[in-house]
């Protein structure tokens, strides 16, 4: 993976402008633009169509927890939108991840037999062809005190129940390769050295992250609320593709 595929913005904006601006300023350096809970409460899924359609991976970070039907079938609609990477809560349990995994999966089949039907190509091409991956959300990285024991039962417990990947701090890295290795490995809570560290209680420099096994990084205020974003996001880059060139 290249250091742009590595890289999710964190569009943490309150409507649609603030985002497609993001999106059009950063998008040549991040390869995932990552859709939260305040931008999907305001804009909802007609912006992820969009930011997908522009030819852009997209993370739909809504963190879902509930009962596992009622999962299932959110999960199935952010697959039919053509998200790459959707969370789900691990404190959610086994089945309610299962059905998580399950219904982002069929969603995002039959969004590309619709398209394959209609021939508009839709969902068949660019980033919209990767295999949709469920991501169990293990400890919040604003959380200082999760005990090590839980953050490896809940990777475990994701992996059994079928998602492809995790969401974890750096710190958290060596243990949760250990318990469920082969999942792809995304992480918040990345702080350039010198950034400000606000609510994020376990940080990492985007270096030590990918050093420590980070597959993806995700990054908000260390480029949007920097003095400077545009050099910002190249000082990311360049340490990021640094890092890559050196392991
Ligand atoms: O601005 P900052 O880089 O701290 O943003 C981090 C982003 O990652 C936020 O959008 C936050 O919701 C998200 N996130 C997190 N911790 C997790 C999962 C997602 O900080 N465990």
């Amino acid at each position: 993976m290249t250091a742009r595929e590595r890289l999710a913005l964190a569009l943490d904006v309150p409507d649609r402008a603030a985002a497609m601006a993001l999106v059009e300023r950063f998008a040549s350096d991040f390869g995932v633009m990552k859709v939260g809970l305040e931008l999907f409460t305001a804009e909802g899924p007609a912006l992820v169509r969009d930011i997908v359609a522009a030819g852009n991976r997209v993370f739909l970070d809504i963190k879902l927890h509930d009962i596992p039907n009622t999962v299932e079938q959110a999960a199935r609609r952010a697959g039919e939108l053509g998200v790459w990477l959707l969370t789900l809560h691990t404190q959610g349990g086994p089945d309610m991840l299962a059905a998580g995994a399950r219904g982002l999966r069929e969603g995002a089949a039959s969004a590309r037999r619709g398209a394959a039907a209609e021939g508009s190509g839709a969902g068949g091409a660019g980033p919209n062809a990767d295999a949709p991956i469920a991501l169990g959300v293990t400890v919040l990285t604003s959380d200082a005190d999760a005990p090590p024991e839980v953050l490896k039962e809940r990777a475990l417990l994701a992996q059994r129940a079928g998602c492809g990947g995790l969401v974890c701090a750096a710190p958290d890295l060596p243990a949760v390769s250990a318990a469920a290795p082969g999942l792809l490995r995304v992480v918040p809570g990345i702080r350039p050295a010198g950034a400000a560290q606000a609510d994020q209680r376990r940080v990492a420099t985007p270096a030590a992250a990918i050093a420590a096994g980070a597959d993806v990084l995700v990054i908000g205020r260390a480029v949007t609320a920097a003095p400077d974003p545009d050099a910002a996001a190249a000082a990311i880059v360049a340490e990021v593709t640094a890092e890559l060139g050196a392991s």
